[in-house]
């Protein structure tokens, strides 16, 4: 299946999540994700992935958004009938209760997710969940991005490139909007191949006390992002699962 498919039959269904409003007290769209044109990087990240050349891009942060891994699944956004299916692939990729517990609460306290299922033969194989962060930066801003977390696929499924189909195209989408950065706390050996450098070297650092190389960030705006650092906090919801 080719990726661009894939987006542009969920891509509206996500804006019209994330314009939709969240709980008081929360952004509701992480940097007005939907709201402006691309920046001139991102722009160029988006002709690529329309299947345009790659080409070598200052900062490098997009260089493995691209397309050409054959597809074993179908890619699409959560649907309502998926959620117990959604925590079965956390709780058994995981082979603990508290990923898909978070994944629970947080779908009914905010709105601007971005969810994703992969589906083989109409079995819900895969997830994966972007959530939004906000970086309390040390000039004392705001800057709004989303989190990567969880990602999961069902044991039996794992090593046949669905992990790395579920990234590329949420990833991808995200790369779309206005939304400047993507964090993900995980492993440093998979992460990289879509983008991830680690945090640390752009000065951002995370909340919870974790190993640096494990704590990475991917800038999708390198604009907004110039010089920026500082604490990264994702929703408060995550605390229970940390
Ligand atoms: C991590 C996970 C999502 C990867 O999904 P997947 O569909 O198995 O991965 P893919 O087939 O797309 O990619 C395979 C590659 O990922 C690497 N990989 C898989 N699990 C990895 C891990 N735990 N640490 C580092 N690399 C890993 C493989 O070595 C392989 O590398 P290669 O392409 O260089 O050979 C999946 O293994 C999983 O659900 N694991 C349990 C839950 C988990 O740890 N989630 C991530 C939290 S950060």
């Amino acid at each position: 299946m080719v990726l661009s498919s894939v987006l542009s039959r969920w891509e509206p269904l996500y804006l019209a999540t994330v314009a939709s409003g969240g709980p008081p007290g929360h952004p509701a769209t992480p940097a007005g994700i939907g709201e402006s044109p691309p920046s001139p990087a991102r722009a160029s990240l988006i002709m690529r992935r329309s299947g345009g050349a790659p080409e070598t891009e200052p900062g490098g942060s997009h260089r493995n958004l691209q397309e050409g891994t054959r597809s074993v699944a179908q890619i699409r956004r959560e649907q309502p009938e998926d959620v117990l299916s959604i925590r079965e692939v956390n709780d058994r990729a995981f082979g603990r209760g508290s990923e898909g517990a978070v994944i629970e609460i947080l779908r009914g306290a905010c709105e601007s997710l971005i969810s994703l299922v992969a589906v083989v033969d109409g079995r819900l194989v895969g997830h994966i969940l972007f959530s939004p962060v906000e970086l309390e930066a040390d000039d004392g801003t705001t800057v709004r991005g989303l989190g990567l977390a969880p990602l999961a696929v069902l044991p039996e499924w794992q090593m046949q490139g669905i992990g790395t189909e579920l990234a590329r195209a949420g990833l991808a989408a995200i790369a779309e909007t206005t939304c400047p950065f993507v964090v993900v706390l995980g492993h440093s050996g998979y992460y990289p191949r879509f983008g991830f450098e680690k945090a640390s070297s752009h000065g951002i650092r995370c909340q919870w006390h974790v190993a640096e190389e494990a704590f990475m960030v991917l800038v999708l705006d390198v604009e907004a992002m110039r010089g920026v650092s500082g604490v990264a906090r994702y929703r408060a919801e995550w605390d229970a699962a940390t």
